[in-house]
């Protein structure tokens, strides 16, 4: 008769037979830059999580390098917000002003930088939008394509558009090829989802759409086989590294994703998931553990690269041997 038990009996026969496990170098962990000086102050929407000026990334670089974290996820949150998103591809915009300064802080950290309007426009869309309100796909390609070049030059190793425009890895490759940008990695947000899970980053990046949503773009919850497709493409156009996004409730198209297709996996644990289970462990409904179940169940189902607020956490308890 099978006894599963026996084999479960003590950490070490239980270590033995473990099929997955989390690594310090799985992690990416998402950083939020803001105009000013001398900010360090925590996101109400997303407690433990920071918004940073330029100037006092240092503590947190000190953070990341203490618990071996080597790789960022960098979110501008410019002043300035105007129709066509123009701050973003500013030499001196957050981003670019931010990665110059990870850049010196930390030569080897791996810098890769979200490519999106949504922060930058005034209405709160990924992309351009016609005189009714529509989100332009076609019309976007270019800016997008300025943004991830002015990252290049800033300094990223990667850059990673989450905006939902058809065609837009094939034009930002394109772009940073021409501009001598080779080296410069696409990860694409291959299958993004039109998620409630993403309330609390909207708070905090000041991104929430003024009108409408961001149905037409983003991807309907209820379709897995169309993420294919779109992964599909993304690869098709260039992407290094494909991604599915939110990771909790999408295991499913994490599972899929990684048998269907020969490249890196990125899953990204977006705010609402963070929220969600930092609220329940600070109101003792769930032990803490329940974060890293959920990390690990994201691995499990296929994710190499896995993109989390809660990082720094994760990757001291994986070398104090607690994960
Ligand atoms: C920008 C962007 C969003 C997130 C990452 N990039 C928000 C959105 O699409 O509305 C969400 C990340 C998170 O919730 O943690 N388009």
């Amino acid at each position: 008769m099978y006894r599963g038990r026996r084999l479960r009996a003590t950490p070490v026969s239980r270590a033995l037979i473990r099929e997955t496990s989390l690594s310090v170098s799985d992690l990416v962990l998402p950083l939020f830059v803001v105009e000013g000086e001398g900010i360090c102050r925590e996101i109400p929407s997303l407690p433990g999580v920071f918004h940073y000026s330029v100037d006092r990334l240092d503590g947190i670089v000190e953070q990341m390098r203490a618990c071996g974290v080597s790789a960022c996820l960098l979110f501008g949150i410019p002043d300035h917000k105007d129709a066509c998103g123009s701050s973003a591809y500013e030499e001196n915009g957050i981003v670019q002003r931010a990665m110059r300064r990870l850049r010196a802080l930390w030569p080897e950290l791996y810098i890769i930088g979200d490519v999106c309007l949504c922060e930058y426009t005034d209405h709160g869309h990924c992309g351009l939008l016609d005189g009714c309100g529509h989100v332009l796909n076609d019309e976007t390609l270019p800016v997008l394509a300025r943004v991830a070049v002015s990252y290049a030059r800033a300094g990223a190793d990667m850059v990673a558009p989450s905006d939902m425009m058809d065609g837009h890895v094939a034009a930002i490759r394109a772009a940073l090829d021409e501009a001598g940008f080779g080296n410069v990695a696409v990860m694409g947000y291959s299958a993004k989802y039109a998620s409630a899970f993403y309330g609390p980053f909207r708070e905090a990046a000041g991104s929430a759409p003024s009108f409408g949503d961001r149905k037409s773009y983003q991807m309907d919850p209820a379709n897995g086989r169309e993420a294919l497709r779109e992964i599909a493409a993304d690869l098709d156009e260039g992407a290094d590294v494909i991604m599915v996004k939110p990771a909790l409730a999408y295991l499913d198209v994490i599972r899929e994703a990684s048998r269907t297709f020969n490249a890196p996996l990125a899953a990204y644990c977006v705010s609402g998931e963070y929220a969600m289970l930092r609220l329940a462990v600070d109101h003792g409904v769930l032990a803490e553990s329940a974060v890293w179940e959920s990390l690990l169940a994201v691995k499990r189902a296929g994710a190499k690269i896995i993109i989390t607020y809660s990082a720094l956490d994760a990757a001291r308890r994986i070398k104090e041997g607690l994960l």
